[in-house]
Parts: structure tokens; C-alpha cells; sequence
């Protein structure tokens, strides 16, 4: 069990923001797993992500490593707030929080949907009786940014520019400091130059505020996003996902470069967990010192797990394997 300021998060593993957990089939199965003690969305924008043929995912040929191409969910929030509703106000055996990832090209339209998520937030609170675990069913829902995304294209990932990162943690810090049930996490990518996680570290602790003692707007990283600027030729996919004929493609998805998760970029997102986990237990922050991190990247059987853990990770997370194997991803984590 991990508690992530409001939230409670039991088992401590859940599927990463992705494509497999889009529609609402995905997610309902997503919350139906006894093995999962959360379900995050898909990335969901104001008004949609225009998809088109350059977006893809292929599998290598070591079949537990992925590379896409893939933007943001093409269903726009106000559809992820339905779906979400619907999920948390039918009776289940057992309640689970709901990481609803978002982003926004501007703080304006981050504004409007904290509007949005935030009128749910309430509605959930009249709807749904509280329980022991949940006290207050406002808590069922918390929000992840997602700074990280590789692959829009003349849009480079915020969290890797911090100038372009502060006007969106400023619009989340005001929200915080206004109702202290919310639950906000970032998305952050891999950083193989680790002194940035000093530097982004430092950044959250910008927007620490005094509420009877201090506290931060931000509860957890997710580290990490997939590595972006990654490549894979046709030969080296998963055979299943080559297509025959005479015009094949030289590179795996029609952009050529995507990003890379699964068990290839493992390595890379242990060490920005640990560099994370190390910068934020070193903080002079109090609270600072409490962001945890859930860790992802690699994680696709349970030896993996436990080095996320052992890297300082509160909870664990995947979607390569949840592509890969479907639900039973977290049977197969499960200790
Ligand atoms: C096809 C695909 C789509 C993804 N879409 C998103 C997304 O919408 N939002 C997000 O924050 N991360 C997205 N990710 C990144 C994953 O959440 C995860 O951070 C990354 O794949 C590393 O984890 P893994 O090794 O378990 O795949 C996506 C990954 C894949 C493979």
C-alpha cells in the first residue's frame, strides 16, 4: 500500500499513462483487475489529439521493447471525465483511484480543464458515499501533467525546457493551494544528464506554500516517459509486426524516430528514479521531501519491479507489458 497525499494506492501498481488504456473497455478492465491499486489514462487534451498515419507503436524482436510515434489520446477530456464517472460511480467490489493524465500546449487551456476535472471532483463527492478508504470521494481522482511526451512534432517535451514548464506548474499550484484533496503528479521523461534532476527538483520546490506548516503543489513524479530521438530499422521488430510485400519500410514507425520503452530503456529509467528518489530525500524542503515517485519504464516482470522499488519508487508502474501481455501484465508483477 502507498499513500500519495489523498490518494491510497493498494497494491502499489498500475498501468502507465498509454495507448492500451484509451477506450473504455481498456480502462473498465484496467479497474476491474484485482492485480492493479490504480488506472491511469491515456494523455487526454482539451479537445483531442488529431491523430493521423505517422502515429504507431511497433514491438522489437526482443518483444518486451517498444517504439512509438504515438501523440495524445484523439478523445478529448470531456470524454475522460464521462468514462471516468460512469468507472467510479458503479458499485465495485473494491474502489481504486484514477489517475487522469492531461496536457496542455498552454496554460489557458490547462486552466479550463482543471475547471472541468475539478466540477467532477465535486460531483463525485455528492455521488458517491464515502468509505473507510475513501472518506472523501473527491480523492478517487487525482491528476498527472504529462511534461513528457516525445513526440509532437516542433513541440519539445516542457519538462526538459523548465521556462516552458513553470507557467503550467503555476496554473496547477494555484488549484492546490485552493482545495487541499487534490492529488497532482507530473510525467517526467528519462534525464541521462542527472544534474537536470537537481534542477527540476529545485523547480517543484518553487511552488511550496505554507497550509498549517509547509507543502507542495506537487505529491508525485512518474519517471519516466518514454527515451525519445530513438530509432529501430524494420529488421529489428517483432516479426509479427512486419508487413509483407515488396514496398516494406526501412524504419519501424512511419516517422522513424519515436520513443523507446520496455525493457531497452530500463536502465535509463532506474537511474533517473534513483536520481529523483536521492534529490528529493536530500532537499532541504520538508515538503519536498514527501513527492514520491512512481517508477516506470522496463518494468516487464517482477525482478524488474523490485528494482524499481529498490530504486526508491513508491509504486510501480507499465505499459509496455500491458501492451504485450493485456491485463495479465499485473498478475505476472504481482509478488
Ligand atoms: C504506445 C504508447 C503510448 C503511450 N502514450 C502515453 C501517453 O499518452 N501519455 C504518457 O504520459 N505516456 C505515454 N506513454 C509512455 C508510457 O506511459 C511509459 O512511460 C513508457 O512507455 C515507459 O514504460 P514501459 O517501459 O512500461 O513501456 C506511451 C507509451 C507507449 C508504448
Amino acid at each position: 500500500m502507498v499513500k500519495i497525499h489523498t490518494v491510497e494506492i493498494i497494491p502499489p501498481l498500475l498501468n502507465s499513462s498509454c495507448l492500451w488504456a484509451s477506450d473504455f473497455e481498456q480502462l473498465r478492465d484496467l479497474y476491474d483487475s484485482p492485480h492493479t491499486g490504480a488506472v491511469t489514462t491515456r494523455t487526454a487534451t482539451l479537445h483531442g489529439f488529431k491523430e493521423n498515419s505517422a502515429n504507431a507503436v511497433v514491438f522489437s524482436a526482443d518483444q518486451y521493447t517498444t517504439l512509438n510515434s504515438y501523440g495524445y489520446s484523439p478523445r478529448p477530456l470531456a470524454q475522460y471525465l464521462e468514462w471516468v464517472e460512469t468507472l467510479l460511480s458503479t458499485p465495485s467490489p473494491r474502489r481504486k483511484p484514477i489517475i487522469l493524465s492531461i496536457t496542455a500546449s498552454n496554460p489557458v487551456d490547462l486552466g479550463q480543464m482543471l475547471i472541468h476535472i475539478q466540477s467532477l471532483r465535486r460531483r463525485l463527492r455528492e455521488v458517491i458515499p464515502p468509505d473507510e478508504i475513501f472518506p472523501d470521494s473527491s480523492t478517487l481522482l487525482a491528476i498527472e501533467l504529462n511534461t513528457s511526451c516525445p513526440n509532437i512534432p516542433s513541440a519539445p517535451p516542457p519538462s526538459y525546457h523548465l521556462p516552458s514548464l513553470r507557467p503550467h506548474l503555476a496554473i496547477l499550484a494555484d488549484v492546490a493551494r485552493e482545495d487541499p484533496s487534490l492529488t497532482i503528479g507530473l510525467k517526467l521523461p528519462p534525464y541521462p544528464d542527472v544534474t537536470r534532476v537537481t534542477e527540476v527538483v529545485n523547480c517543484l520546490s518553487e511552488y511550496t506554500f505554507e497550509a498549517e506548516g509547509p507543502r507542495n503543489p506537487f505529491a508525485f513524479v512518474t519517471c519516466t516517459n518514454t527515451l525519445g530521438g530513438s530509432l529501430l530499422f524494420t529488421d529489428q521488430v517483432d516479426s509479427n509486426y512486419i508487413s509483407t510485400g515488396d514496398d516494406v519500410p526501412a524504419f519501424a514507425v512511419p516517422p522513424a524516430i519515436g520513443g523507446l520503452g520496455g525493457i531497452q530503456m530500463h536502465p535509463i529509467a532506474l537511474g533517473t528514479v534513483l536520481a529523483f528518489s536521492r534529490a528529493l530525500a536530500a532537499h532541504g524542503d520538508p515538503a519536498v521531501r514527501k513527492i514520491k515517485v512512481i517508477g516506470v519504464g522496463g518494468v516487464t516482470d517482477r525482478a524488474a519491479a523490485r528494482r524499481m522499488r529498490a530504486a526508491g519508487a513508491s509504486a510501480v508502474a507499465c505499459a509496455t507489458l500491458l501492451g504485450r501481455e493485456g491485463i495479465r501484465a499485473f498478475e505476472i508483477l504481482t509478488e
